[in-house]
């Protein structure tokens, strides 16, 4: 299945997150796919440093838009990163996906199925494909949204958050699900909990759960680790002695078996 986690504003975790449950996800022994659709290409960066430090400067080819323009196959472009989690990188080239789709003589319909349908021989090598998207909304984003059966909604608990995630909602619900008739649903919503906020952190998740409904929101949420951080320098590491690995990786793990709950549940 295809998730995306999402929002419409950048720096709220997502490429954290993505990668991260990527990893948790396939330590439990499932396949995952990571796709980097976002041109700054920050999940690729962090997946390749992840990999092998000495080798950050690897050469993408083909890449992510290449293999899309020229409609090959996008095992093409698969790099595998360690047991069961593989990524399909991405180069600055991508920003030129939402022009040359629109300029395509295709209906608009096939304009916003155009990575759905690529993806769509390569989704049962896996369990998961994880698409990670940049916070414009653009068609290429609405391509990762049609893609998706699921989407985990990231919400940062600042004051302004609920109202973007409302936005982003009726955003997917008038343009994507309405005209083109999308199958995305959403599983869940994961609340990112900001630094030394737990008074806002506490308000804002109870607006939320007004908002949402309790059962929408995730019960396990992402805290602030400075871990995190440092994994966008070091990649993701995880020492079994050392206890801010171990204690980062919890977070990610009950994450992630809650998003395999909320997956059965749902069924
Ligand atoms: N749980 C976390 N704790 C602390 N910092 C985090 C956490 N998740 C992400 N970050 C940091 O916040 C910044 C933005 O995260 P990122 O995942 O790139 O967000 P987005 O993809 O939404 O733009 C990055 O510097 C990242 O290291
Ligand atoms: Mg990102």
């Amino acid at each position: 299945m295809i998730i995306s986690c999402s929002n419409e504003k950048g720096g709220t975790g997502k490429t954290s997150t993505t990668a991260l449950l990527g990893w948790e996800l396939s330590s439990l022994g499932y396949k995952v796919l990571l796709v980097d659709c976002d041109p700054q290409a920050n999940l690729t960066d962090l997946m390749i440093k992840t990999k092998s430090r000495e080798n950050a400067d690897i050469i993408i080819d083909p890449s992510l838009f290449a293999l899309l323009i020229n409609k090959q196959d996008l095992r093409k472009g698969v790099i595998e990163i360690k047991d069961n989690l593989s990524l399909i990188p991405v180069a600055s080239d991508m920003n030129m996906f939402s022009r040359w789709v629109d300029k395509q003589d295709i209906p608009e319909s096939d304009k916003v199925t155009f990575l759905k349908k690529a993806l769509e021989p390569i989704k049962s090598d896996y369990d998961f494909v994880f698409l990670d998207v940049s916070p414009t909304m653009s068609l290429t984003n609405d391509n990762v949204f049609m893609a998706c059966d699921w989407l985990v909604v990231m919400l940062q608990t600042q004051q302004r958050a609920l109202l973007g995630a409302k936005n982003f909602l009726e955003y997917l619900q008038t343009n994507l699900i309405d005209n083109f008739n999308a199958t995305v649903d959403v599983l869940g919503i994961l609340p990112v909990l900001t630094k030394g906020q737990s008074r806002i952190d506490n308000s804002v998740l109870k607006s939320a759960e007004n908002e949402f409904g309790k059962d929408n929101l995730f019960e396990n949420v992402i805290t602030a680790m400075e871990r995190v951080k440092r994994y966008d320098l070091t990649g993701i590491t995880e020492n079994k002695k050392n206890v801010w690995d171990k204690a980062t990786h919890s977070v990610y793990i009950a994450v992630a078996k809650e998003l395999i709950n909320r997956l059965g549940a749902n069924k």
